[in-house]
């Protein structure tokens, strides 16, 4: 087997090899200052580089308008499902959320500690197989927001029109942010955690647009947990994680060299059909999620003898194919296949169950 393996993990998930690569030289020495990027002041002139070429980059990739703030937060994605209804669902007000997997589901728990949340469409009663139809779908009448989890990792659905929502949209990007052009204009706040497409763990990026930010409170929050101070301080009033931002501003990078977001959307179709198209003919293998919802980034499936899954897992495992296993909640397999995951893996995959498929159908 070569030096790596064919990472299906669902995050934290592989990383483009340039950017690691990249990466272990500046740990060591970046920009031929002498020190390495772990060992930077936040506020050095070092640092001030990353932060802005970070930014800008992002803004550059997303086509990200100027009216709309890039953070850079702490926390990961659980704690975005905190400071939004802190921040934008004040006491009398009802948000909508829709319910389309545990992320949104917690996302929802978390919010009813600060309001009123309204459940605009739900498939839990279909193992979260699909998504809601619009005649499924009821909004509450002036919510202060809508609320919806762009792609489900668990189940392998994604959202490819938006809800129809007249309320300023909310969306946890945090499987698919990047995955694909997003226009951003459509919405008033994307989040999204960095350990799939952009970065490692622990650590969300925010594009938020002014006008919904002007409906945060003034000086109430405490200050980690308060947007307006993240915006008006460079998204660093403590010390942030440098290098978290730094591997961000790397994967940035990456994307503008592979060709922008839509030849990345190409090559995500382009490794998605493969696997699919092998699921779509197999009756060997039942897929989890309904083919107009299905997921860009994370694959689902499961072997119709139930028996096989754990062989299956197992075998891929010995054969390089690691991290396949489909989350705990719903078992069965996960191919997760992000921006860096190699076309060659998804062929590799495919190879594979073909192969199980004749040795045990
Ligand atoms: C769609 C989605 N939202 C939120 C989260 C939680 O992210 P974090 O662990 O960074 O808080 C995950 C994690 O896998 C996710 O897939």
């Amino acid at each position: 087997m070569s030096e790596r393996a064919y990472n299906f993990s669902a995050g934290p998930a592989i990383l483009p090899e340039p950017v690691l690569k990249q990466a272990q030289k500046d740990i060591w020495n970046i920009f031929d200052s002498g020190m390495g990027v772990l060992e930077l002041s936040h506020r050095g002139p070092q640092f001030d580089r990353i932060l802005a070429e970070a930014e800008a980059d992002c803004r550059e990739v997303g086509n990200i308008p100027d009216n709309y703030r890039v953070l850079f937060l702490q926390g990961g994605a659980t704690l975005q499902t905190a400071m939004i209804p802190m921040s934008f669902l004040p006491a009398g007000e009802t948000a909508d959320y829709f319910d389309t997997g545990k992320w949104a589901s917690d996302a929802i728990k978390e919010a009813k500690k600060f309001g009123t949340v309204h459940v605009a469409g739900t498939t839990k009663e279909l193992k979260y197989k699909r998504l809601p139809t619009e005649a499924e779908t009821k909004f509450s009448p002036d919510a202060a927001y809508c609320f919806f989890v762009s792609n489900n990792t668990i189940y392998g659905t994604q959202w490819h029109n938006l809800p129809k929502s007249r309320a300023p949209i909310v969306c946890d990007m945090s499987s698919d942010f990047f995955c694909r052009p997003h226009d951003f204009t459509k919405y008033a706040m994307v989040y999204a955690s960095a350990q799939k497409n952009i970065g490692p763990s622990g650590q969300a990026i925010a594009v938020i647009s002014d006008e919904f930010l002007a409906n945060a409170p003034e000086g109430k929050l405490a200050t980690m947990l308060d947007y307006k101070v993240m915006a008006a301080q460079e998204s660093r009033p403590n010390t942030p994680n440098t290098f978290a931002i730094y591997l961000m501003g790397q994967c940035f990078k990456w994307i503008k060299n592979f060709g922008g977001l839509r030849a990345i959307e190409e090559y995500n179709k382009e490794k998605a059909k493969i696997v699919y198209d092998y699921l779509d003919n197999s009756k060997f293998f039942i897929p989890h999620a309904e083919k107009q919802d299905r997921s860009l980034m994370n694959i689902t499936f499961k072997c119709a003898k139930p028996e096989l899954d754990e062989v299956f897992i197992d075998q891929a495992e010995n054969a390089g194919l690691k991290t396949i296993a489909g989350h705990r909640s719903i078992g069965g397999m996960r191919a997760s296949i992000y921006n860096a995951f190699p076309i060659e893996g998804c062929r590799a995959l495919v190879k594979f169950m073909k192969d199980f498929e004749s040795k045990h159908g």
